[in-house]
């Protein structure tokens, strides 16, 4: 079996302005300098900077995804946008179940994985996410939580080339605290075993990436773990000196 390519993917999140794209430029011109074969960058702008950051003259190697989509292709939705529409920007992914639509948009197992399938659709690579609350984890459900995330949120199809999965604890996100490299060991082998059991060598060769206050001071540490094959980075993401230096602990 062929080593996994890591991705490191940064999630901007609902952050960003036209003056921001400079900072996607700055990290397009860093990681396009580095070998590149070693490891896949994406940026995933909120969709007001989609077409611009996706058609940026300097974009080179840095892929450009979006952070959510309609599971239709087109019709009566208002606000809404659909993954042929993600396509027609010339992104190449979309990040979909990420837990703050799960809470914020009552997002289900069920809706996550026709949003996977619609992406596929329109030729995105989907990034699934799951993950599990703080009071889960202390009541010891966490390796149950994910088990059923990832069985009712990643239809039949996946392959390693359509779909990422991102392993991101919610008490994790964002609170600078992150899950201890022994616990990310369990999960992501964990999860490793359940995709093998669904997907045989699709599911082997499957990136998984762990999100949740990946910053420069722990990226070396985390990338190290077994089946962890990248990251998906939120605030650390949105400055480039920092996505720059989590890309160089790879
Ligand atoms: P933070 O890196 O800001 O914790 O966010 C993680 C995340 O939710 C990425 O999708």
């Amino acid at each position: 079996m062929a080593a996994i390519k890591p991705l490191i993917a940064g999630n901007w999140k609902m952050n960003g302005s036209r003056s921001n794209i400079s900072d996607f430029a700055a990290i397009a011109s860093g990681y396009n300098k580095t070998d590149t074969g070693k490891a896949d960058a994406m940026i995933c702008p909120p969709f007001t900077l989609l077409a611009a950051l996706a058609n940026h003259p300097d974009a080179g190697a840095l892929a450009v995804g979006a952070q959510d989509c309609h599971v239709a292709q087109t019709g009566a939705h208002t606000g809404d946008i659909s993954p042929e529409m993600i396509t027609d920007c010339s992104a190449s992914a979309v990040i979909v179940g990420h837990s703050e639509r799960r809470a914020d948009h009552g997002e289900s197992n069920e809706l996550i994985a026709q949003k996977a399938q619609a992406s596929w659709r329109a030729g995105l690579m989907a990034i699934i996410c799951i993950g599990e609350t703080e009071q889960q984890r202390q009541n010891g459900d966490t390796l149950s939580v994910v088990e059923s995330q990832l069985t009712g949120s990643v239809p039949q199809g996946a392959t390693a080339k359509n779909t990422v999965i991102a392993y991101e604890p919610v008490w994790a996100i964002g609170t600078g605290l992150t899950a201890s490299v022994e616990d990310v060991a369990e999960v992501h082998g964990h999860i490793r075993q359940l995709l093998v059991s669904s997907f045989g060598d699709e599911g082997a060769s499957m990136r998984i990436l762990y999100g949740g206050s990946v910053k420069l001071g722990n990226a070396a540490q985390l990338m190290a773990v077994d089946n962890v094959n990248g990251a998906l980075v939120g605030g650390a993401s949105l400055k480039p000196v920092d996505f720059l230096g989590i890309l160089a602990a790879i």
